[in-house]
């Protein structure tokens, strides 16, 4: 199992439920209204955890009560969180999520995810030099990503980007990305090629990307830049928030078996973790996995 540090965001999701997502200016009445621990870095680094990696977290929460809360459950669930700073005077990042029909829509406040500053890694770069492999995601600042990206390079580890929410990424910072992990729309976005089919985007950058594609699983090249495609496992969704996550924080907590085998442990945990309400409610266990892969063959 390997050593994972995770540069990301903190979120508290506050999760609607509801029938019909709401047309512009429309009330409806909705099912049901609970709060999660949320955002993409700590969702990742959870997902890791759980399947045995030995995650550190580096990230700011708010000096706030959403704060100390989401600060406890990862040590709760055995993530080193002596990086997650409590921010004087801002408010821990807030996600609202509408749930309907299995599927979400999401708008971040990035509240204290925004301080998260290339200051703050130097002041820890001994956890670059401990790390196997470091993994972010877009949810801090740019600039924070690329810094985390120029430390891992400086102590020779890989750098796994999961290039989400979407965005164009400047050039110097996809060339230090040892891996990308999109789905399909953000892999575009990412490039900057919104018309290109994802087939030829893939082509350009053997070895370096594992496309998600909802239900349908994974698609990578090989480092020869033979398309490869990891099917799904069928399982019947209940919520896919953090279905991503989940495959990202799986993937590199495998990173030692290789990218295929990584990257069908992701499907599988990604495919689980779906079937449970909340970002990090439905991600496995390392033995809910296991299980879960030995009943599939
Ligand atoms: O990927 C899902 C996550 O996106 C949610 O937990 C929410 O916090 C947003 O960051």
């Amino acid at each position: 199992m390997s050593r994972v540090l995770v540069v990301g965001s903190i979120n508290m999701d506050l999760v609607v439920e509801t029938g019909t997502f709401p047309r512009l200016g429309e009330t409806l009445f909705g099912q049901g209204f609970a709060t999660h621990a949320g955002g993409k870095g700590a969702n990742q680094a959870v997902a890791a955890a759980r399947l045995g990696a030995e995650v550190t977290m580096l990230g700011r929460v708010g000096d706030d009560a959403f704060g100390r809360e989401l600060k406890a459950g990862l040590a709760a669930e055995g993530i080193a969180t002596r990086w997650v700073t409590e921010t004087p005077g801002v408010a821990t990042g807030v996600a609202a999520i509408t749930v309907c029909n299995a599927d979400n829509a999401i708008i971040v406040v990035p509240g204290a995810n925004a301080a998260l500053s290339p200051s703050d890694l130097n002041a820890v770069e001994a956890a670059f030099a401990e790390a196997d492999v470091v993994l972010a995601q877009l949810e801090v600042p740019l600039a924070t990503v690329e810094h985390a990206a120029m430390l891992a390079a400086r102590h020779g580890k890989p750098f796994v980007l999961n290039p989400a929410p979407a965005t164009q990424l400047p050039p110097a910072l996809l060339a230090q990305c040892t891996l990308i992990t999109p789905n399909e729309y953000e892999l575009a976005a990412a490039l900057g090629e919104p018309a290109a089919r994802w087939q030829d985007l893939l082509a350009r950058l053997p070895g370096r990307v594992a496309m998600t594609k909802g239900s349908e699983g994974a698609y990578f090249s090989d480092a020869g830049g033979v398309l490869r495609h990891q099917l799904g496992f069928p399982v019947k969704p209940v919520d896919t928030t953090g279905a991503g996550d989940t495959f990202n924080g799986a993937l590199v907590a495998f990173w030692p078996l290789g990218l295929a085998e990584a990257v069908r442990r992701g499907c599988a945990a990604g495919a689980l973790s779906v079937t449970r309400s909340g970002a990090q409610g439905g991600m496995p266990t390392l033995a809910e996995l296991n299980a879960f892969l030995g009943s599939q063959s």
